[in-house]
């Protein structure tokens, strides 16, 4: 790669500019490159240090569930490294692809610059085998977010993790400040399921569902679902080796509450004890007590509990429509008490899926003047055929290969209203890259200044919810349900800023 400075005295600081203009260009440079020779007596590429931390990519087999499956690592483990770092920080990693296909990392929720945002053949080529590529991006915002492959069903297969971005003036004293990632797993190929689902294969037990008998929500209601795992985790961990934290009595938690699966909605509860959530999607809301939560895929809850007895807290989390649940462990004991537990009760109030209404923004929001520009957006699917649809198209995927779906055009400066209708029977978590929203309390709440601010939105079964944001960040953005069994059979758009 030759560096795009001329003259042959560059001064340092065109030397430095350059050689960042390197370091965040978003193109695979190959892992097994021997050094070049440099041209120029000062080494320009010198100039920038390597990140501070590089993500391996790598293929293992794994058996959280008993069946030894195809999985894909981060540094060696599911779920992958977690991110801490500090907001206001330039973000830096090197992506090393050793994998035998090609695979992308997206930052989901975070304000990033199009071509950092990891979309194959969408913001960049994706990083083919054995290539490896620098990323660079500032942190403008604070709170819970996650990583993810956004090339197939790979963030399922393992390639995601938490990443969190410390307030830089903090505002919430804590003693203890940890991530809850929750994660499903299947013991097979995701890449099976949508054949399963479509009857042109033989189908397993991942794609007999019977609501009827799992976890129900909301109220008695049996939740629809269309796959199932073989089982869920937490922070990588299943019953069989509990996640576990140790606390004093009186200590004050925050507990990051991160759905990472590739399709299912989590309830979660902590014993008897009341959860103090004020953060949605990263974003700080006005504190609110609640009983448990109901968390689609890729949102994420920050809360706060207080240890209020020496004893065991344990944190409960159900798939919902499933019979699938996982337990963790807050003790005040030196060792880690066994967990014995017939199901869980999950307490009310409730609050998430299904139930926004107790979401307010901690502070009053609105966007800038501008032309509105109003959107309506059907979700559909057919599930004889297993092709999921917004506004009647169908995303072109590996799985819908006839598929055209037209780009969503907005323009900057615009506010974009989007009114989101579901005549399916399904939960839709539906996710906007590059943006984040206004979620209204009530459709048309146009007006509402403490409207919740997230990036994942579940509209219900025959419901309607309406969001709105400003189109500040140019660029093409995926726009997408985030079940992935959903995006995959055709649940897509790009959003396209036009001038
Ligand atoms: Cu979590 Cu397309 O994103
Ligand atoms: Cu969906």
């Amino acid at each position: 790669m030759t560096a795009p400075v001329r003259s042959t005295h560059p001064s340092r600081r065109e030397a430095i500019r350059a050689a960042t203009a390197f370091a965040i260009a978003p193109i695979g440079v190959a892992a097994s490159d021997p050094p070049r020779e440099a041209v120029s007596p000062r080494p320009i590429l010198e100039a920038v240090p390597p990140p501070p931390r590089t993500f391996e990519i790598e293929a293992a087999t794994v058996d959280p569930f008993g069946v030894p499956t195809p999985a894909i690592t981060v540094g060696g483990t599911i779920p992958g490294p977690e991110v801490r770092v500090t907001q206001g920080e330039l973000f830096r990693t090197r992506l090393v692809n050793r994998l035998d296909t090609a695979t992308t990392v997206h930052w989901h929720g975070l304000i990033v610059p199009n071509y950092m945002d990891g979309v194959p053949n969408v913001t960049q080529l994706p990083l083919g085998p054995g290539e490896l590529v620098d990323i660079e991006f500032p942190l403008r915002q604070s709170g819970s977010y996650w990583y993810h492959s956004h090339v197939g069903f790979q963030a399922q297969q393992g390639l995601h993790g938490a990443f969190i971005i410390e307030e830089r003036h903090p505002r919430h004293e804590v003693d203890h400040d940890v991530v809850v990632l929750m994660s499903d797993w299947l013991n097979q190929s995701p890449d099976g399921i949508i054949p399963q689902l479509r009857g042109e294969q033989p189908a397993t037990a991942a794609v007999e569902s019977d609501p009827a008998k799992g976890w129900r929500y909301p109220g008695d209601r049996p939740y629809a679902v269309d796959v199932v795992p073989a089982g869920i985790t937490i922070n990588g961990r299943s019953n069989a080796s509990p996640w576990s934290l140790r606390v004093r009595r009186g200590d004050r938690v925050r507990l990051r509450l991160i759905n990472g699966s590739g399709s299912c909605t989590f309830r979660v509860g902590l014993d008897d004890a009341p959860m103090k959530v004020i953060a949605a999607d990263g974003q700080d809301v006005a504190p609110v007590e609640v009983g448990s939560l109901a968390i689609a895929t890729a949102e994420r809850y920050d809360v706060i509990v207080e240890v209020d007895r020496d004893g065991p807290l344990i944190l409960d989390v159900a798939a919902l429509g499933t019979i699938h649940r996982v337990s963790g462990i807050l003790h005040t004991s030196p060792s880690v008490p066994a967990i014995k537990r017939s199901p869980p009760a999950f307490r009310d109030p409730v609050l998430g899926v299904g139930n926004y209404a107790p979401l307010r923004a901690a502070e009053p929001n609105t966007i800038p003047d501008g032309p509105i520009r109003p959107l309506e957006v059907v979700l559909g699917g057919d599930m004889k055929t297993y092709r999921w649809s917004l506004n009647g198209e169908y995303y072109p995927t590996k799985f819908v290969p006839d598929g055209h779906a037209a780009p969503l055009e907005i323009q900057a400066g615009e506010r974009v209203r989007i009114s989101f209708r579901n005549p399916t029977m399904m939960f839709h978590p539906m996710h906007l890259h590059g943006h984040s929203f206004r979620v209204l309390p009530r459709l048309g709440a146009w007006d509402d200044r403490l409207a919740p601010i997230k990036d994942t939105v579940a509209v219900p079964p025959k419901g309607r919810v309406d969001i709105e944001f400003f189109a500040d960040n140019p660029g093409r953005w995926f726009f997408h349900c985030h079940n992935m069994f959903h995006a995959e059979a055709g649940m897509i758009r790009q959003v396209h800023y036009t001038t």
